[in-house]
């Protein structure tokens, strides 16, 4: 069945929890969307994980556009959300309007996710005007990871758990459809899913919110450089796909590959003929 913002909605009525994993390119996209989930998060991880930076900064509106597309094409059921990139929403209303609009003509996302709270409020509701849904993201947003000084679990504060429960209510009232909430206490998200009336999507926040997301690679055992805490390793995807390599180089290295049936045949009369 198509997933949209209505049956993230419903979802959230019924008490039926949401699966949210990222995905960059077509393939991968068909794959994850023939699995069932309810969304795929074009995320600006694929800074991280898929163009090898050091952190989401260097993404650009380009980058999002080329791999969103692609993610779209792959999609069928899956409601597909895109990143919008640092420095495509903080300057300005306008300027995050037609980011988020570019996001939708041209890379086909069916909605957009945007970091921050109070801060970003009026331009979560200048792009829900224009009829584009929003997801928002609070607790550890890795774009503002130079001002959290690393990337650490937030709300552990009064003041900073009372903060994150009043962005996530000035986000539901501006128009965000769902909001993921990154390393929180889980007893916080959970606080903060039972306080609002739009799902919560978490990602290193327990099991009290409305659904879960996580980096594919992460959870497929596909990225070494680091493994956060929360993440689970559902396979281990990167090893099978090092063991293949390993045995396709040996196989041509011993000249067992290609055989017979891998290879296109020609009439011995035409090459008699050649001179
Ligand atoms: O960019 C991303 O993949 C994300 C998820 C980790 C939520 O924002």
């Amino acid at each position: 069945m198509k997933q949209t913002t209505v049956t993230f909605q419903q979802a959230k009525q019924t008490g039926q929890k949401l699966s949210m994993l990222t995905a960059y390119d077509y393939s991968m996209a068909k794959l994850i969307d023939g699995a069932g989930v309810s969304a795929i998060l074009v995320g600006d991880s694929l800074g991280m994980v898929m163009l090898g930076y050091d952190n989401t900064l260097s993404v650009t509106m380009e980058d999002m556009i080329h791999h969103t597309a692609a993610v779209a094409r792959g999609a069928k059921n899956a409601l597909v959300v895109a990143d919008m990139p640092f420095l495509s929403y903080q300057i300005s209303v306008e300027k995050a309007v037609r980011n988020a609009g570019r996001l939708i003509q041209e890379g086909h996302a069916e909605a957009v996710k945007l970091e921050g709270g109070s801060t970003v409020v009026p331009q979560v509701r200048a792009i829900v005007n224009a009829s584009i849904p929003v997801m928002g993201h609070l607790g550890l947003t890795p774009q503002s990871v130079n001002a959290f000084g690393g990337y650490k679990v937030q709300g552990k504060t009064q003041e900073a758990a009372q903060k994150l429960l009043d962005d996530a209510r000035a986000l539901e009232e501006a128009g965000a459809f769902a909001i993921v909430l990154e390393c929180v206490p889980a007893k916080l998200a959970q606080k903060v899913s039972k306080a609002i009336s739009i799902p919560t999507i978490g990602i290193g926040a327990g099991a009290g919110c409305d659904g879960q997301v996580l980096v594919y690679q992460d959870m497929m055992g596909m990225f070494s450089d680091f493994t956060p805490k929360f993440v689970k390793r559902f396979g281990e995807i990167g090893q099978a796909m090092q063991s293949a390599v390993r045995d396709y180089v040996l196989a041509v290295e011993a000249g067992r590959f290609p055989s017979e049936e891998h290879t296109f045949s020609i009439d011995d009369d035409v090459l008699e003929k050649l001179y």
